[in-house]
């Protein structure tokens, strides 16, 4: 450690750093946590769910850390960023808004989305051509979350030249830039920097148009019956949410529309592909999710129906596996609001703790040969024993994902209409992929694969 430097010399970079985590988390197997200095500021990292659980488990550690604060010019302080009543009340909000009868409705969303991708991936396919399944991925759940955030059709899967959609990618990158480069941290200094201004711009586009759609969607808010067969959007929900309650303010929805955005779709987009290169890399594995698809739908070209996925019980376990080497949102960050004492360590109230779930999800205690990919894992019988808390990819206790149920479903249509129609040949191994730790666990140039036609 150096004075006014701390152990920043010491950390890794970009895929060198996710390399970094996986040895750390063998040599620091029975250690409770670690304490890392960013330059004079502490930060206690938890890298195992037994000692994690301290922070999962209690009611008043739900402040996220400083470095959320990036978020805020785009997201304001909605249902990800905000804490103590405001969070509370927004949870209470948003929660039903995921009842599995409104969810149902987003199904169509996603067949229909997942149709156009599995079109655009056979055209490729018979052009021969090699496919960035990431990027394909990441434009198809763009597609998915607009049109279920918001009732929007923003056609990222057919025109990257949308403003929109390539404002969405442009910020994320900015945020990501400036999350880990402290001389981006000032505003002051930021606001002047060529980043800074490209970041102002992206915003401009992003709130423009959010706050456009909600105008436009209230306004026919009447038409939107809610009881009747009409398909529609978690917008809707919280517009007829602010009639019943006028401290909602339009801003707050906006939020709330923005952070859907944003925390639904490269989150989900990484799993997927993560998921298509380790499939693709164990043809047992790909041989037997060929064989329960094609179970399940036969030849038949319709959509898959919520009792498909509930058949597709091997895809379960692949995406669980895909996650736990892979979890899209690699670490967490937390601010105490009371003192915390782990394994004989004391972390006090103000503090930074980051909760690493990519090195959690790699304890030797409960994942033997951790980086090795084992679906089987998850069956039932490998699972009982299991700290819950030693497998989170979308978190736990009370800030854990909302959207979880959501994402999921997700992930199975998606590979499920890939699946039926192609087989996937990977191009790349994990290696040379440089899995790269941002926000999101993503491949530093995307994921290569070719294609074969099945049917
Ligand atoms: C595979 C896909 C996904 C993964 C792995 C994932 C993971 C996570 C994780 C780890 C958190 C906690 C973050 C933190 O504490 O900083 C979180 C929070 C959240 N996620 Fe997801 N997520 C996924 C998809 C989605 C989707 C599709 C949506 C929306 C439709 C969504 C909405 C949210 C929201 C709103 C929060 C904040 C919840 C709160 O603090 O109360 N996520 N997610």
């Amino acid at each position: 450690m150096i004075p006014f430097i701390g152990n920043v010399h010491q950390l890794k970079t970009k895929y060198e750093l996710v390399k970094q985590l996986s040895q750390l988390a063998y040599q620091l197997k029975d250690e409770p946590l670690w304490r890392l200095w960013l330059g004079t500021m502490p930060i206690f990292v938890f890298h195992r769910g037994d000692y994690a659980e301290v922070l999962f488990s209690s009611s008043k550690n739900t402040q996220k850390s400083v470095q959320y604060n990036f978020l805020h010019p785009w997201l304001g302080t909605g249902l990800l960023t905000s804490h103590g009543e405001k969070w509370a009340k927004r949870r209470r909000l948003i929660t039903p808004t995921f009842h599995f009868e409104i969810l149902n409705d987003f199904l169509n969303v996603m067949n229909e989305q997942a149709n156009i991708l599995v079109e655009i991936l056979a055209k490729l396919t018979t052009q021969n051509q090699e496919i960035n399944i990431f990027e394909r991925l990441k434009a198809c759940a763009l597609d998915v979350i607009c049109e279920s955030a918001m009732g929007q059709h923003v056609n990222a899967q057919n025109d990257e030249t949308s403003e929109y959609v390539q404002a969405v990618a442009r910020i994320s990158e900015l945020v990501t830039f400036r999350f880990f480069d402290p001389l981006q941290w000032p505003d002051f200094i930021y606001r002047r920097t060529a980043k800074g201004k490209d970041f102002e711009r992206c915003l401009k586009i992003l709130h423009d148009f959010s706050k456009k759609v909600i105008f436009e969607r209230n306004s026919h808010l009447d038409d939107v019956d809610l009881m009747s067969k009409k398909r529609i959007a978690f917008l809707d929900l919280l517009l007829k949410a602010k009639r019943m309650d006028q401290s909602i303010t339009f801003d707050d929805i906006r939020e709330e529309v923005d952070t859907f955005v944003f925390e639904g779709h490269d989150t989900t987009a990484a799993a997927a592909s993560w998921a298509c290169q380790l499939i693709s890399s164990h043809p047992e594995v790909q041989k037997k999710l060929h064989e329960e698809i094609d179970s399940v739908l036969g030849q038949s070209k319709r959509h898959l129906t919520n009792d498909d996925l509930k058949e597709l019980t091997y895809l379960d376990l692949v995406i669980k596996e895909t996650l736990r080497l892979f979890p899209s949102v690699p670490y967490f960050g937390r601010t105490l609001s009371e003192d915390c004492e782990v394994g004989g360590y004391k972390v006090l109230k103000g503090e930074t703790a980051v909760i690493l779930a990519y090195m959690i999800h790699r304890d030797v205690n409960y994942y033997p040969d951790p980086e090795k990919f084992d679906p089987e894992r998850f069956l039932p019988e490998n699972t009982k024993n299991r700290n819950p808390y030693a497998y989170i990819p979308f978190s736990a206790g009370r800030r854990n994902c909302v959207g979880q149920r959501f994402a999921l479903m997700e992930e199975k249509v998606l590979l499920a209409n890939i699946l039926k129609r192609f087989e996937i040949k990977s191009l790349k191994t994990i290696d040379e992929l440089e899995p790269v730790g941002d926000l999101i666990i993503h491949p530093n140039k995307g994921i290569p694969i070719t294609l074969n036609l099945r049917c």
